[in-house]
């Protein structure tokens, strides 16, 4: 025989069930955003000398230039030797002289190679410049994204496939070339450049977005692959920083200085700031961190609106930047 809970227990099962599930939605936005600002803003990230100690070697890719290149000074600064890899040797080898005069106890190799091409002997170069080294630490830093933002189906060929030899193609190789180095120390960190243009789908840059999603599963999967080797691995959600490639040369509280945001990013290394439900992953820049925390937590970074908004955004940037190339060409017209 079944108990009668008349009128009053046939509202209150549902109503309480309703208040019950009132109760543990609130009490995971709460969870989260206390997440979101003690990640971003309280706790530090892990100590470098987690994954080797002084002396040991780093390599960072892309480190001629922009964000690449303040890697490779502060970890010079942070005593650990470097293998700087990029397209231009003079511009290494100036890199490599700044590092003598800034910390003289640091050791540098340089090489350079163009992940463009997907040569066999640039990896085999590689391979021979790490031969006998501990390495630490791998900065795949590198990357190329589309010269202005265009439609798919007028991307040329070759902007497609360097985009997607350098950034997809080239830090699987660069990776798969250094873990040798690192899996017998027992201990590493594996950090990967990613981008917003991959987090959530960027139309009118499609291949590089793509491309840098691409590296977000691949970088996730490593990391469990790697975890019992105690290599740690982590993927950088960023957003804009002034630098050739996002053709921003002054800062502002949304754009931080390469300086700045590789200060941010070492010393964050492991926390995830705003990217909600991204593990291995992270946005270490605090304004970065909140706009992150807005579309992984808010949003969901394949939202349709967040889709529209991003597509309007790159087709104004595309308007603006084909004006800028007329201006240009009129400019160097007439001074002819
Ligand atoms: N800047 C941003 O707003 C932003 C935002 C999100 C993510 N990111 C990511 O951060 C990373 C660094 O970007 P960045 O802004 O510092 O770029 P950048 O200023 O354009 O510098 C790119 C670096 O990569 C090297 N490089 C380019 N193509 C190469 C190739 N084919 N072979 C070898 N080296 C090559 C360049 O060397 P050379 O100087 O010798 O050509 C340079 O050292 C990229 O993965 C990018 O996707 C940047």
């Amino acid at each position: 025989m079944g108990i009668d809970l008349g009128p009053l227990g046939q509202q209150t099962v549902p109503s309480a069930a309703l208040i019950g599930l009132g109760a543990i939605t609130a009490v995971s936005v709460l969870f989260t955003t206390l997440r979101v600002i003690l990640s971003t803003f309280v706790l530090p990230g892990q100590s470098l000398s987690k994954y080797g100690p002084k002396g040991s070697w780093a390599v960072v890719t892309g480190s001629s230039d922009g964000i690449g290149r303040e890697y490779a000074l502060q970890l010079a600064k942070k005593g650990f030797n470097l293998i700087l890899v990029s397209r231009t040797a003079s511009k290494l080898e100036s890199l490599a002289s700044e590092i003598k005069q800034a910390s003289p106890n640091v050791s540098t190799k340089i090489l350079a190679m163009d992940f463009s091409q997907n040569r066999d002997s640039d990896y085999a170069s590689m391979a021979s410049l790490l031969q006998g080294k501990q390495v630490s630490i791998l900065i795949n830093n590198v990357g190329q994204s589309h010269s202005i933002p265009v439609m798919f189906a007028e991307t040329p060929l070759n902007e497609m496939s360097n985009i997607i030899n350098i950034n997809c193609l080239g830090t699987l190789r660069a990776t798969q070339t250094v873990l040798p180095s690192m899996l017998p120390n027992k201990k590493g960190l594996v950090l990967t450049m990613g981008s917003f243009g991959g987090l959530t789908p960027t139309p009118l840059l499609a291949t590089y977005s793509g491309s840098k999603a691409f590296l977000q599963q691949w970088s996730n999967a490593l990391a469990s692959e790697l975890a019992p080797h105690r290599i740690e691995v982590f993927f950088v959600h960023s957003y804009l920083v002034t630098s050739s490639m996002s053709k921003i040369r002054r800062s502002n509280w949304q754009v931080p200085t390469e300086r700045s945001f590789v200060k941010t990013t070492l010393s964050k290394i492991g926390r995830r700031g705003g990217s909600v439900g991204y593990t291995h992953s992270g946005t270490p820049y605090w304004s970065h961190a909140l706009v992150a925390a807005v579309i992984t937590g808010i949003l969901g970074p394949m939202n349709s609106a967040l889709l529209s908004f991003n597509r309007k955004m790159h087709v104004d940037i595309r308007n603006r930047a084909l004006k800028k190339a007329e201006r240009d060409a009129q400019k160097s017209k007439k001074s002819t």
